[in-house]
């Protein structure tokens, strides 16, 4: 493994560390909210704390955007951390939640990595390289009926119910089987590990993709074009397939994929 890869193993195994340090603890995790059902403890400023120390270590002088305490979006070579995705299941002693950090460079996803510290999930990748997950080069699935797909819909406060529902509505008038399990950064990396065929949501934020996209990319899916003018700062639509039923599901969630 080469020492940019190496180097963000280490800082996603480290926030891994404090997040399962803090899920096993005695006491129920102390959180607030945001705003509503958008969940927040005191873990996910520990550990974006960690993440933006680690970076300065390993890249000094590189910028960092993270959800919790922002950072500048005009970086030409940006760092892109969510410290805890999936903060509801983990406030809710639910073990579905990750870190995620990727490198964005003109507009560009050069190399990112989700780790998920309660399942010991590692994935990482890095552009024209590949997609790894626990060493295993991933591939997405070859699943090509609709009747046997499963998809995951995202959903949050930040828009109407009424896109999700449609989602969900168009998916399952298609055959395929609807999740929604809390973390859209583990539900591209499940997309990229051929664990689900597609991943969809009709607003998503930059740090919650900014290592799965390239996942996908790089185990042979399809992505949409996320990284459109204000998408780092106001975030975007993003869906995420496997390469067999990629034209049906671009069409039947309105979301075009980058051709
Ligand atoms: C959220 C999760 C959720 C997705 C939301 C995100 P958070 O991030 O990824 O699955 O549907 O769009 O905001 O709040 O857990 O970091």
């Amino acid at each position: 493994m080469n020492k940019l890869l190496q180097s963000i193993e280490d800082i996603v195994r480290g926030a891994g560390a404090l997040m399962r340090e803090a899920f096993n603890a005695p006491d129920r995790p102390a959180y607030s909210l945001k705003g509503r059902q958008d969940y927040l403890t005191e873990t996910d400023g520990a550990v974006e704390r960690y993440v933006r120390a680690q970076i300065e270590k390993h890249f000094p002088g590189e910028a960092v955007l993270g959800e919790e305490d922002g950072g500048d979006v005009s970086a030409t070579r940006l760092w892109i951390v969510d410290p805890i995705d999936g903060t509801a299941n983990f406030a809710r002693q639910m073990p579905h939640f990750c870190i995620s950090l990727g490198l964005l460079v003109d507009g560009q996803l050069e190399a990112g990595a989700i780790y998920a510290p309660m399942a010991d999930e590692l994935f990482i990748a890095q552009r024209g390289q590949g997609a790894w997950c626990n060493g295993k080069r991933m591939q997405v699935s070859p699943v090509a009926k609709m009747s046997e797909s499963s998809i995951e819909v995202g959903w949050s406060a930040r828009q109407p119910a009424s896109v999700f529902m449609d989602y969900v509505q168009h998916a399952m008038d298609a055959g395929c089987s609807v999740r929604r399990a809390g973390s859209g950064a583990l539900g591209l990396a499940y997309v990229a590990a051929g664990r689900s065929e597609a991943y969809v949501e009709g607003h998503i934020n930059a740090w919650d993709v900014a290592a799965g996209l390239l996942l996908v990319t790089e185990a042979g899916g399809h992505v949409n074009n996320f990284w459109t003018a204000n998408a780092v700062s106001q975030g975007n639509a993003v869906l995420a397939t496997n390469a067999a039923l990629a034209k049906e599901i671009s069409v039947l969630t309105g979301v075009d994929l980058r051709t």
